[in-house]
């Protein structure tokens, strides 16, 4: 049976240390989203056994709604490395055409294939003749080297037409990184040029941003990267507020933030625990009114213990932040 992308699709983007199965639940629990996307794997690292990849691309619990991430580079080994993920619980895979860190880009995989559309057109092409039929592709991308609608539509264009299923569009160049406004008029004009959705990714944050970006620039669907990780229920209250402009979700902090590092014990690895935790809680802090405080506490803790004696220790300190009202 042939997957369609919901319309209007909200979906969790693939974050290192962020989009692993602990927040996937958090996040269903306060009742789920379209579409995830696990974080990023390497496709040699998973096709040697590395020893971490059961737990990136550990799909649960929505694997009928997530989407496994690989990074390759090159097609033969991307290719492997789709086949043996058949058979792992998931709805497909995608390809990191947009990931900028330096040693991603050094080791030939994430935004350094967008300076090569034919050769990133073979590893789409090869993860499409080796994914089992009926799990969806897609791939991740950035606007490019330099800002070029031209030499963008290009590249997509050959992705497209390698087999993709639809593109998730994160339109700042590799130089901007995370500065400057996403120019999100490149994924309307993709999305006209295009056969394939496109989804639009970067800087939505507010309700309003969210539904901004769908009137002015018709997506497919919407990707949210950190906004999730900083309010894990934000999906939860766009849908209320799509439903109704009067709608309230009221938020236990405290208990929001003890759940979650619950889920980090229960479903990663110990290795995992602190690290994962303080990378979550760089966002989530923003919630708070002494954000800087909470941060500084939790970065300093040793541990989950010490995590979960902060986010205490915060919370007693300052009862009136335990709820918290959200609306926009
Ligand atoms: C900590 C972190 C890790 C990321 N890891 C990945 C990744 O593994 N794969 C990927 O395609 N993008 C990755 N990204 C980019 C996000 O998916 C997204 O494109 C970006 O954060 C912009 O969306 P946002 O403004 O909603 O956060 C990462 C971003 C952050 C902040």
């Amino acid at each position: 049976m042939a997957y369609t992308l919901p319309a209007n699709a909200l979906a969790l983007a693939p974050m290192v240390g962020l989009s692993h199965r602990a927040l996937r639940a958090l996040v269903e629990e306060f009742g789920g989203c379209d579409l995830h996307y696990t974080e990023m794997s390497s496709a040699p690292g998973y096709i040697s056994g590395a020893p971490y990849d059961a737990w990136f691309l550990d799909a649960l619990p929505a694997p009928e709604r997530t989407v496994l991430q690989f990074y390759g580079p090159d097609a033969p080994r991307l290719g492997e490395a789709v086949a043996k993920s058949n058979a792992l619980p998931a709805l497909g895979v995608d390809v990191n055409f947009g990931c900028s860190a330096p040693h991603i880009v050094a080791s030939g995989g994430g935004v350094a294939w967008m300076k090569d559309p034919a050769g990133a057109a073979g590893l789409v092409k090869a993860a499409r003749d080796n994914l089992a039929p009926g799990r969806t592709l897609s791939a991740k991308t950035r606007a490019g080297y330099e800002d070029d609608y031209g030499k963008l539509l290009e590249f997509a264009r050959a992705l497209e037409e390698a087999g993709l299923d639809w593109l998730v569009l994160h339109p700042r160049t590799k130089a901007q990184k995370f500065k400057r406004s996403p120019k999100r008029e490149l994924a309307k004009r993709l999305s006209e040029d295009l056969g394939i959705p496109v989804l639009l990714n970067g800087d939505v944050r507010r309700f309003e941003d969210w539904a901004h970006a769908r009137e002015a620039y018709a997506p497919a669907g919407v990707m949210l990267g950190r906004e999730a990780a900083r309010r894990p229920w934000v999906f939860a209250l766009f849908r209320g507020l799509e439903r109704d402009a009067g709608f309230e979700l009221s938020v236990e902090l405290e208990a929001t933030a003890l759940r979650f590092l619950d889920l980090v014990e229960e479903y990663l690895p110990p290795e995992f625990h602190e690290t994962r935790a303080k990378r979550f809680f760089h966002y989530y802090c923003d919630n708070v009114r002494f954000a800087h405080h909470f941060r500084t506490a939790v970065m300093n803790a040793a541990g989950l213990a010490g995590v979960r004696v902060a986010v205490r220790d915060y919370f007693r300190e300052v009862p009136a932040d335990r709820i918290k009202l959200e609306n926009s």
